[in-house]
Formats: C-alpha cells, sequence, structure tokens
C-alpha cells in the first residue's frame, strides 16, 4: 500500500491539471466584480462562482480590513459550481470579498473590492431602455451630473443569444462602473440605458443609499424573445412554420432570455422594470395581453428559486407603457391595443392579473423631432420620473405617493338627454384647447354592428366629465379614451391629475346598461 502522502501527492496534481485544463479555474460568476452592488437586507446576496469539484471555498466579507462574515461550502460536481448565501447586510459599503479555495495543500484567492450594499434593479426591454444618456434631452448636463450619486452602480450586457438557457454571461460590454460621463455617453444605443440610469438616480436621491443597475435589453427585439418556452407555451405562443415573418436572430423565441436574463437568475436582486412592445406592434399583438403577464411571473418564479429563495417571489416589476410615434396611418390602433395589453386589458395596473407591478403613462411624451425616428422620444427624464413614483409606491410602500394618473371609477348613461358621466378617482384637470374628436369615442352598435363615433364633452366637475352621446342613435356600448398612436402634443394630453399632473391612461371600456 502507498503511504497516504504519496497518494496526496498524485491525486493533488492531478485534480490541478484537470483544473486548470479543463478550463474551469477558480473564479466568480461573470457579475462578481469590484464596485459592484450586492442586494441589502431582508434579503441575503446570493455570491457564486466556478472551482474544482470536492474543494473548499471560503468566502469572507471585510470592512476595513476586519473579517465580518465568512461563509463555507465546498465546489459541487459536475457543474463546478459553488454557492454561498451571505447573511442579509444593512446599506452601505465599501466592502471587500475574499473568496478562497482550498484543495489539499493548495489555496487560490480571488478578491474583489469597493462592494457596496443597496438595491439592484434589473433593466430590461427594447431600444427605448437601450438608449443612452447621449441621446436624451440635456445629455450634456445630465452626463456631467454624475459626482453626486458614486453610490450608483453600473453594469451593462453585452448583445448575446443563445440557443439554450446560459447559466452565467457570456460577455458584458460594460464592467460595474461608478457612473461617469464615459460610460453614460459611450454611444448611441449602446451601453449604458439612460432609462435604467435616470430611474437609480431618482431611487438614490429618495432612499440614499447605494442601487446597483443591470442593463440587458436589445432593439428591435419582441417579447417572445425574453421568455422562456415555458412561459410562452402558456399563451400558446410557438414558433410555427406558417408564420408571415420568418424569426431570426435576436427576435427568435427565447433566446435572450437563455443569454441575457436566466444567466442573472442566481442573482439576488430588489426588482425589475422594462420598456419593450414596439416590435409586438405586428407580431403576436393579439397575445400581448397573456405574454406579457406571463413574462412577468416566469421571471419571478425562475430568480426566487435561482436565489434560493432570496429574490422576492413576487418581486416588483416596473415598465413604461408604449410612447407615441408619427404612425402614417390615422387611424393606426396597433399602439394603443399593446398599450391595453401591457396592463392584461385593464387599463392600470397593479391589478389581480399583474401583482406588485406598476407602470409610466408615457403616451403624452411624443417627439416628432428626435433625430433617432420618432419612436424614440428623447424625453427620458420624465418616464424615469413617473417610474420611480410607481417604485416608491409598490416597492417601496410609501403609500402616500401618487403614481397613477386619474382612473375611471364609473361609467354612467344617463337616462336623459343622452349623456354620458365618467366619475374619476381623483380631481382631474382637463386642457380644454386640447380636446379632439378623438379624446373620447363611443362604440355606437346596431344589433353587433358598432361604429366609433366623437363623444364631445359637455360639462365637467373635479371628478365627472358629461359626454354628449346623442348622436349615437343605436346603443352606446362602449367608449375609450386617447386611443390613437399619438393622443396629443408633447405633455399636452387632455386629462392629468390635478395635482400630480399625472396623465390619465388610455381606457376601453364596455358599457353595461
Ligand atoms: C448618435 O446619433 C446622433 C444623431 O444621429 C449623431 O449625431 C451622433 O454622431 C451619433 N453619435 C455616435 C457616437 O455615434
Ligand atoms: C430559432 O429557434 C429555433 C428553436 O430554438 C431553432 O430551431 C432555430 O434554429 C432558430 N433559428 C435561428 C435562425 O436562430
Ligand atoms: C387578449 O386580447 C385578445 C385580442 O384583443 C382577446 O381576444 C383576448 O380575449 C385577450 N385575452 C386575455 C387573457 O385578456
Ligand atoms: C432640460 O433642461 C432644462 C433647463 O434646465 C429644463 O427646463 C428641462 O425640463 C430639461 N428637460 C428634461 C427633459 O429634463
Ligand atoms: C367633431 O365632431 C363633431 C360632432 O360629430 C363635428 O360636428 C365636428 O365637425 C368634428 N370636428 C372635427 C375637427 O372633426
Ligand atoms: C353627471 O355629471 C355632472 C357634472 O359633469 C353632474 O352635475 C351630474 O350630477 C352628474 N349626473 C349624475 C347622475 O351623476
Amino acid at each position: 500500500m502507498l503511504a497516504p502522502g504519496f497518494a496526496l501527492g498524485l491525486v493533488l496534481p492531478l485534480l490541478l491539471w484537470v483544473g486548470i485544463h479543463s478550463g474551469v479555474g477558480f473564479h466568480f460568476a461573470s457579475y462578481f466584480d469590484s464596485y459592484m452592488v450586492l442586494q441589502k437586507e431582508p434579503a441575503g446576496a446570493v455570491i457564486w462562482g466556478y472551482g474544482i469539484p470536492g474543494a473548499m471555498v471560503t468566502v469572507t466579507l471585510f470592512h476595513d480590513e476586519k473579517a465580518i462574515m465568512t461563509k463555507v461550502t465546498s465546489v459541487k460536481a459536475p457543474s463546478h459550481v459553488w454557492m454561498v448565501i451571505l447573511d442579509p447586510m444593512k446599506p452601505g459599503g465599501p466592502y471587500e470579498l475574499v473568496a478562497h479555495q482550498t484543495l489539499g495543500i493548495m489555496r487560490f484567492t480571488l478578491k474583489i473590492h469597493d462592494i457596496l450594499f443597496g438595491d439592484v434593479w434589473l433593466c430590461s426591454g427594447q431600444s427605448n431602455m437601450q438608449m443612452t444618456v447621449l441621446q436624451i434631452f440635456n445629455a450634456t448636463e445630465e452626463m456631467s451630473n454624475t459626482e453626486a450619486y458614486q453610490s450608483v452602480r453600473l453594469l451593462s450586457i453585452s448583445l448575446v443569444q443563445s440557443e439554450k438557457e446560459l447559466e452565467d454571461l457570456d460577455e458584458v460590454d460594460l464592467e460595474w462602473s461608478k457612473p461617469t460621463s464615459g460610460n453614460l455617453g459611450h454611444g448611441n444605443f449602446t451601453y449604458m440605458s439612460a432609462l435604467c440610469w435616470l430611474f437609480g438616480r431618482y431611487l438614490y436621491e429618495t432612499l440614499k443609499y447605494p442601487i446597483g443597475l443591470i442593463s440587458s435589453s436589445w432593439g428591435g427585439t419582441p417579447i417572445e424573445a425574453w421568455s422562456s418556452p415555458r412561459s410562452l407555451r402558456t399563451c400558446g405562443v410557438y414558433l410555427t412554420r406558417g408564420f408571415p415573418e420568418s424569426v431570426t436572430g435576436p427576435r427568435n423565441h427565447s433566446v435572450l432570455w437563455n443569454a441575457m436574463i436566466h444567466p442573472l437568475h442566481t442573482m439576488t436582486l430588489k426588482g425589475v422594470i422594462w420598456y419593450q412592445g414596439e416590435s409586438n406592434m405586428d407580431y403576436y399583438r393579439d397575445k400581448y395581453n397573456c405574454t406579457f403577464p406571463a413574462l412577468i411571473e416566469d421571471w419571478r418564479q425562475t430568480f426566487h428559486d435561482g436565489s434560493q429563495g432570496q429574490t422576492e417571489r413576487f418581486f416588483p416589476f416596473g415598465f413604461v407603457q408604449l410612447s407615441s410615434y408619427l404612425s402614417p396611418e390615422i387611424s393606426d390602433e396597433r399602439f394603443p391595443e399593446i398599450r391595453w395589453h401591457q396592463t392584461a386589458d385593464f387599463g392600470f395596473v397593479p391589478n389581480t392579473v399583474m401583482r406588485n407591478t406598476f407602470m409610466a403613462v408615457t403616451m403624452d411624451l411624443g417627439d416628432r423631432d428626435s433625430p433617432f425616428g420618432s419612436i424614440h422620444p428623447r424625453d427620458k427624464q420624465t418616464v424615469a420620473y413617473r417610474l420611480h413614483l410607481g417604485a416608491r409606491a409598490v416597492a417601496y410602500g410609501e403609500t402616500d405617493v401618487i403614481f397613477q394618473g386619474p382612473l375611471p371609477d364609473k361609467l354612467e348613461l344617463l337616462s336623459r338627454g343622452g349623456l354620458l358621466n365618467i366619475t374619476y378617482n381623483r380631481h382631474i384637470q382637463i386642457y380644454l384647447q386640447k380636446l379632439s374628436n378623438r379624446t373620447f369615442e363611443m362604440a355606437c352598435c346596431v344589433e353587433h354592428r358598432c361604429k366609433w363615433l366623437p363623444a364631445v364633452m359637455k360639462v365637467f366637475s373635479s371628478h365627472i366629465l358629461t359626454l354628449d352621446v346623442l348622436s349615437c342613435t343605436a346603443t352606446v356600448a362602449a367608449l375609450r379614451y386617447a386611443w390613437s398612436t399619438w393622443p396629443c402634443e408633447y405633455k399636452q394630453c387632455p386629462l392629468y391629475d390635478y395635482h400630480t399632473k399625472l396623465p390619465a391612461p388610455p381606457f376601453t371600456s364596455f358599457i353595461i346598461d
């Protein structure tokens, strides 16, 4: 029999050789890096990486060179993955994170520094999420204004697609960084998302603790690319041969979910914001009222499970309702339909299908002269501001923050006089000169044949608006508001909340007599 020492001496170099030559050395997962923000209490941050199966891994958190927490685990086979969950941490920093891998007498060390604890938000979607600070209004001023926000940290994920779910990111465009004019204004539609940044900046101003922002978006992509096959199946969406449009590249179903979202599911997150929908104008538009809620549910379940329960099961999910663009077709209803479907056909969120969500209404932020086309409005500040109000109310429990525009509580056909009253839930501000024949429209129906006719406003009070429906001599079966691609000029829609100046969202509603 060989002496144990001799056996070890033989095995160790062998394991080491396997480790090095199979390309799975000791390292953190791609997105653990200096300057990062880890999710603060009450959740524990998941820390993970790769190593040599069987090796022991010790993760230690240091503050001012003092070890304040140590976690021990071992590298699993055959995945080569090690993973620990830190104890919940109060917001703040900076910390240093050190990981050791021990295999017999061999010891490998990884160190990352200037780590902060705070809230980590993931920002995803298509080009309106991708637009950088360079492309928005007041770009120069916004880019130079970063000094006060060094605790807001950025990570921007590369445009990668995959046929299979990846466990780790293939590539990042911008490693975890402090904000600078250079990384905020790197180029057009390349890191870092302006909306993500501005949202984080507003949150930081309120919360006064670190915010981590992860940007993962790709222009021109439909929701199907960001959805898992499981999630698409629940909506009956399949890649069918007969579909008029061939689905290739980053538009292919699930390819961005696989490569740009799934790798993050093991990370502890606070929430997600989303700006997408334009690309579904002509692609499974009628399914968006299913695919969007299904995506939210699937991301929530996957992130919760992936983080071993650290990311909240029903984490807050905020999104931007589509803005406006100059459609050549006057009666184009594709944008209004997507806006409606973005709310699962409720007209507002949160609702019973979309719990713990919040939405920024932006149909009044159209931008005729955008050098990037009117589909890319440049006022992202107002979008971020409205979205952060939703986050404060829904994600941070500030119950007195108003984040929704006025919503209709009641539609009443008055028996006499051909009038219809809409009762709003809040004090409304009406810009009379902005009313048009397309502001309110009624479905005038004979049997099941309906026509949309203008419903002209007669009078209004602080909460009630009275419309003239006399021009419909048949049955008024439905009413809709702001049902057009471009319902108004910049910040000049007809209806706002009197106090907050938040716009009333568009709606369409049946009238039950
Ligand atoms: C971004 O787009 C604008 C408008 O088209 C153009 O003037 C500018 O040169 C572009 N910047 C870069 C870095 O490509
Ligand atoms: C699109 O996705 C399907 C299913 O994953 C795959 O079979 C097909 O090869 C993909 N097409 C392209 C062009 O990537
Ligand atoms: C979604 O919208 C389509 C088309 O407008 C409609 O037929 C369908 O009933 C809606 N589905 C849900 C779940 O609301
Ligand atoms: C741009 O800056 C001007 C002057 O400070 C300000 O009035 C305007 O609201 C800013 N625009 C946006 C979209 O923030
Ligand atoms: C708006 O509708 C009213 C009533 O149907 C009609 O008299 C008026 O001409 C319309 N105005 C425009 C600008 O279309
Ligand atoms: C309808 O609204 C008007 C104000 O626009 C109000 O004076 C009137 O009482 C309302 N009628 C009913 C039945 O609520």
